[in-house]
């Protein structure tokens, strides 16, 4: 499907369970291959990205089974996997390449990481200056900054090195990397991002200690196969969450939601706003709190300031929390999120130039937006940039627009949301 013609919707209504979280999909992968024996992974989203990074290590020697029920992997240790005989592809998936470039970099051997147009113009020198204090033989594109990276792994010392970005992926990958290297690892954050892989590793066998903004992992220490949950991915359920709020006579409830207070920054960003979403039935999934989301339409909202400290944890909520504020009374401003414009598109121009064309009323700057609200959308023929993200949050735009909007290109959702078009539909009224 490349392109799709909505028009405005009277309510949602009724009840889902979104996908399962992308970035812990991810994690259980890399993290069970890397492990000794087997681990089961039970509600694993298959979409493009993670399949990516489970073909990525099925290429490095690891067995993926994948029962059509879960996903069956048996771990060949940290130091078990084998030089590729071809380029891994990451396809549009920052999180395997730039975590699979830890991995790599404690390797042995020789590989190459590319992937599609979006991916090779993302910068990866973030990846690459740590690893190579660490000892990794890793370089890329134009001067170390944009994939295709090659990388042949080495020896690794520990270092303790300061992130000049909040990035989970960065972090991450420097944790991997940490698990090959003599001694201890420290990664400090400037503010905290994700914390997927900190909560995760410890149930594998890793030692992290946590401190405020500081990660300490120890080296040379063998991961053990186990068997995980994945919870519902509050950045696909985020996109239903607004929906629901700018639609009129909406009431849905979104079941089984990851609600980790690294990722749900929308949330209280929305509340501030006035909008009414309740959370209710939390509980723990493989060391993650799950809840269910229950939101209402009808409120008025009102605009709100979002400053740097808040960004870390709305940061793939940005493209739907613009299509919110165009409905806020008063004026939007949103700061300090310069990292948008290095994520599938430039999500600040890219969401700027088509809300624009929609009515709404948003000024530019380099680090952010400011977006006067209240405006009625008005139908148009809009692009997605093939940003899943993008294509997703004018979804919804469309939803509250006069007349019909068209949005080219929109089978990227299949990216993190295969299913967005059939829930849209199957709520809709
Ligand atoms: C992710 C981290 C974030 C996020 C991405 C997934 C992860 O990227 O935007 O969708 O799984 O670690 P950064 O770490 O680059 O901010």
């Amino acid at each position: 499907m490349d392109r799709i013609e909505l028009s405005k919707a009277k309510s949602f209504k009724g009840e889902f369970s979104p996908p399962p979280d992308k970035s812990i999909s991810h994690r259980t992968v890399i993290f069970s291959s890397l492990s000794k024996g087997k681990s089961i992974i039970k509600n694993f989203l298959r979409a493009e990205d993670p399949l990516r990074t489970i073909n990525a290590f099925r290429t490095l020697g690891v067995n993926i089974k994948d029962t059509g029920d879960e996903i069956i992997i048996d771990g060949k240790g940290i130091h078990g996997l084998r030089e590729p005989d071809s380029i891994i592809d990451c396809g549009n998936s920052g999180t395997t390449m730039r975590l699979l470039s830890g991995v790599l970099s404690g390797n042995p051997f020789f590989s190459v990481l590319t992937g599609d147009e979006s991916l090779r113009q993302r910068p990866m020198s973030r990846v690459i200056i740590p690893l190579r204090q660490m000892g990794a033989e890793i370089m890329a594109r134009c001067d170390d900054r944009y994939p295709p990276i090659g990388i042949r792994g080495k020896r690794l010392r520990a270092i303790q090195y300061t992130m000049p970005v909040a990035s989970a992926q960065v972090k991450s990958a420097i944790l991997l990397a940490g698990l090959y290297a003599e001694g201890e690892t420290e990664v400090i954050e400037p503010l905290k991002s994700r914390d997927h892989t900190e909560r995760m590793l410890p149930a594998f066998g890793a030692e992290i200690k946590i401190k405020d903004l500081h990660i300490k992992i120890h080296g040379g220490i063998e991961l053990q196969g186990l068997e995980m949950y994945v919870p519902g991915d509050f950045s696909s359920a985020a996109f239903f969450i607004v929906g629901a709020l700018l639609i009129r006579d909406s009431e849905i409830l979104i079941k089984g939601v990851g609600i980790n207070p690294t990722r749900t920054g929308l949330l209280s960003v929305l509340q501030e706003m006035g909008a009414d979403i309740r959370i209710s039935n939390i509980k723990e999934a493989s060391g993650e709190p799950v809840a269910d989301i229950y939101c209402k339409g009808g409120r008025e909202l009102k605009s709100i300031h979002i400053t740097k400290e808040k960004i870390p944890s709305l940061i793939d909520e940005f493209p739907i929390l613009c299509v919110a504020a165009t409905q806020a009374a008063g004026i939007t401003t949103i700061r300090g999120a310069e990292e948008l414009r290095v994520k599938e598109s430039d999500r600040i121009k890219t969401i700027t130039t088509e809300l624009r064309k929609m009515g709404a009323e948003i000024e530019e700057f380099e680090d952010g937006l400011n977006i006067t609200g209240r405006r009625g959308l008005k139908g148009a023929v809009t692009e997605s940039y093939k940003d899943h993200r993008i294509a997703m949050a004018l979804s919804i735009a469309a939803l509250i627009a006069d007349r019909t909007t068209t949005i080219n290109d929109v089978s990227s959702v299949s990216i993190s949301f295969p299913g967005f078009f059939e829930i849209l539909r199957s709520l809709t009224t």
